[in-house]
């Protein structure tokens, strides 16, 4: 295992009713800016659950924060926070509310061109603090110090992680998810389940715990992820999807083990160009980079096959070949296509990929940091 340092300072409300409780975690005299994104969480009464828990306490509003958030939005937010002295920040909404309103909490008290938090990765010195109500599992935004954010103009779409914008805290309550669209729903699903591959289908690090706990994850999103879509009012299912999501990305199972991290560095360019939704452009690349990569990641493939699906039977390539395909099978048996042309994306998009990375310098990814721009092309070649 290699050396880590582990911190995580959010405090999690998890289940139902629990926005009641927020009042108590934002100090008394705490001027609050609420953020939202488009309006989902004034018609499925999350909204009115917020305000009542905020009665009589100072707070405005901040809405129209789009799906993979623009840098133009957050920065009309930083203002309204210079201008009105706004002090607490709380995030209602999905991964874009929460990643944009990390992004804002940044960017108040950042000197210079916010954007260079994101393009240049900036140094923060501080951040405005926040808290989170979640409506979408998928991301783990609500638990960790990541955030990505598109510059529309440019049609970028770039992070940057801080500490210091850990939220203090968030309400995780499973039935704000009742009102999610299916597709939404099948998203967090596929999202949640690649972000623990990209932390555990690397190379053998000694490390059993994480693995089981990696492997745990995946095999609960994989038993419980079709029951939420069986039935959308199963408060348990969506509970367990909704701590899954949570706990694939709250640092904890990336301990001491490498992270690959290419097929999201992938499927984000996805998103800036084809605007492809973030956990279906995971669904297109992930399985051809395992399969690009199958020989960098032989023994972890085969330890996935035998754990998470049961193959032990074949040789070792053909284990891996049906685990795999399982994976493909499972993104398209929650409802998330798995091929560009699903989307009506061709290979011309290829190209452009490739003179972004070579020009921003990601010509090293990956947990061997041997992903470069030509293996970029052959894992989108297969995307087709
Ligand atoms: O904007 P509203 O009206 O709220 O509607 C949203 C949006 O249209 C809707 N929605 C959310 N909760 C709902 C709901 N509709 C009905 N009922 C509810 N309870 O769902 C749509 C998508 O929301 P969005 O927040 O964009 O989805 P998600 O949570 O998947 O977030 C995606 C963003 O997170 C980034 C992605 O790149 C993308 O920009 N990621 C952030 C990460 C992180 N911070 O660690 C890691 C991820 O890998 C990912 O990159
Ligand atoms: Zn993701």
């Amino acid at each position: 295992m290699e050396n880590f340092a582990f911190y995580n300072p959010v405090k999690i409300l998890f289940g139902k009713g629990q926005i009641a409780n927020i009042g108590a975690e934002i100090p008394s005299d705490a001027k609050i800016l609420i953020t939202y994104g488009g309006g989902s969480i004034k018609s499925n009464g999350v909204y009115e659950q917020v305000k009542a828990a905020l009665a009589g306490r100072n707070f405005l509003e901040f809405g129209g924060i789009e799906a993979n958030p623009h840098l133009e939005t957050l920065l009309k937010a930083v203002e309204l926070i210079r201008a009105e002295g706004i002090d607490f920040l709380l995030a209602v909404g999905g991964g874009s509310v929460v990643d944009g309103t990390k992004f804002i909490a940044a960017a108040v008290p950042f000197e210079g061109d916010p954007w260079d938090i994101c393009a240049k990765q900036a140094p923060l010195k501080a951040a405005i603090p926040f808290g989170a109500v979640l409506t979408l599992p998928a991301t783990g935004s609500e638990m960790n110090t990541a955030s990505v954010v598109t510059k529309w103009e440019t049609q970028e779409k770039l992070f940057f992680a801080s500490p210091l914008v850990f939220p203090k805290f968030s309400v995780l309550d499973p039935e704000t998810t009742y009102s999610l669209p299916i597709r939404q729903v099948s998203n967090g699903i596929v999202d949640a389940y690649v972000h623990v591959m990209e932390q555990y289908l690397t190379y053998p690090a000694n490390a059993p715990l994480q693995d089981r706990m990696a492997e745990s994850i995946l095999k609960t999103l994989i038993e419980e992820g079709p029951k939420v879509l069986a039935d959308l009012h199963n408060y348990e299912a969506r509970a367990n999807v909704m701590w899954c999501a949570t706990m694939a990305l709250n640092g904890l199972i990336g301990v001491g083990v490498p992270q690959d991290w290419a097929t999201h560095m992938i499927g984000h360019e996805l998103t800036a160009l084809h605007g492809i939704d973030h956990a279906q452009t995971l669904a297109i690349v992930l399985p051809n980079t395992l399969t690009v990569r199958r020989d960098r990641k032989r023994q972890k493939l085969l330890q996935y096959a035998d754990r998470v699906w049961g193959l032990v039977d074949g040789t070792e390539d053909l284990r891996i070949d049906q685990a795999i395909s399982k994976t493909r099978e499972f993104f398209e048996s929650v409802g998330v296509p798995t091929h560009l042309s699903d989307y009506g994306v061709g290979l011309d998009v290829i190209p452009k990929i490739i003179d972004r990375f070579e020009k921003r310098g990601f010509v090293a990814l990956g947990e061997n940091q041997d992903v470069t721009p030509k293996v970029v092309e052959k894992i989108l070649v297969l995307c087709a």
